[in-house]
């Protein structure tokens, strides 16, 4: 897979995506990732990337020449599945989208930032808009660090034991089981017996009635909705 990252503060994303689970399938050659800035796009001298709004509102807007010629550019080179805008103001991104977007073979992902950005660039270029919760972040980049590692670790090859993105919470509408390891017992806390005794089937029982106790309790929505057709 291929992901390219378009932002106006690219520093942001170095750290998070040059460590762990993301640095590793960078280089085992899972996933590709670029990050571009946003400002070497701009045709003006002071590299500006945003301006007043029409209409007399507050903050700044991210304006559309940049984004145009970034994303015109990096369409010259690959086609793309989807163009993602990460904004507050669009549908909750959940496991099912990530699970669909792993699939994908290239992405772009705009980081938006200030007030917002020019609306005609979410009319002709963003394919797929999505918010990672209801609260508003300064940018993009924390929203599109969030995506980018929800798809990588579902993609074949990013972690080493396959099997867990696949038992991660919500594969199956369900938050995860409680999990322990070593030692059995500590200040008198005790692993529940079950997870001891080696018998899988009772072991497999337990930890579906346990993800099934948890989700009713904190989170009943998911038990209604189908986030994984
Ligand atoms: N940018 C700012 N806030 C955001 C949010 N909640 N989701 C996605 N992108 C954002």
């Amino acid at each position: 897979m291929h992901i390219d990252i378009v932002s106006a503060v690219p520093e942001l994303l170095d750290s998070f995506l040059n460590h762990s689970i993301l640095k590793r399938a960078q280089d085992n050659k899972t996933v590709e990732i670029f990050v571009h800035d946003l400002h070497d796009f701009a045709d003006n001298k002071h590299r500006r990337i945003d301006d007043y709004p029409y209409g007399g509102a507050s903050g700044m807007v991210m304006s559309i020449q940049p984004v145009e010629k970034a994303i015109t550019q990096l369409q010259k080179e690959r086609h793309y599945d989807e163009i993602i805008f990460p904004t507050p103001d669009a549908p909750l991104y959940n496991q099912k989208t990530a699970n669909t977007l792993s699939t994908l073979g290239n992405i772009i992902i705009l980081c938006g930032h200030y007030k917002g950005i020019d609306q005609r660039i979410r009319d002709h270029f963003i394919t797929m808009e999505v918010s990672i919760g209801d609260y508003v972040l300064t940018g993009g980049e924390l929203a599109a660090a969030i995506i980018t590692d929800s798809i990588v670790r579902l993609i074949p090859g990013s972690i080493s034991d396959e099997t867990s993105a696949l038992t991660d919470s919500f594969q199956d509408n369900l938050l995860s089981p409680p999990v322990y390891t070593r030692p059995a017992e500590y200040n008198g806390w005790k692993v529940p017996g079950v997870l001891l005794s080696g018998n899988h089937k009772d072991i497999d029982e337990w930890q579906m009635n346990e993800a099934l106790r948890k989700t009713q309790q904190i989170r009943p929505d998911l038990l209604s909705d189908d986030l994984t057709e």
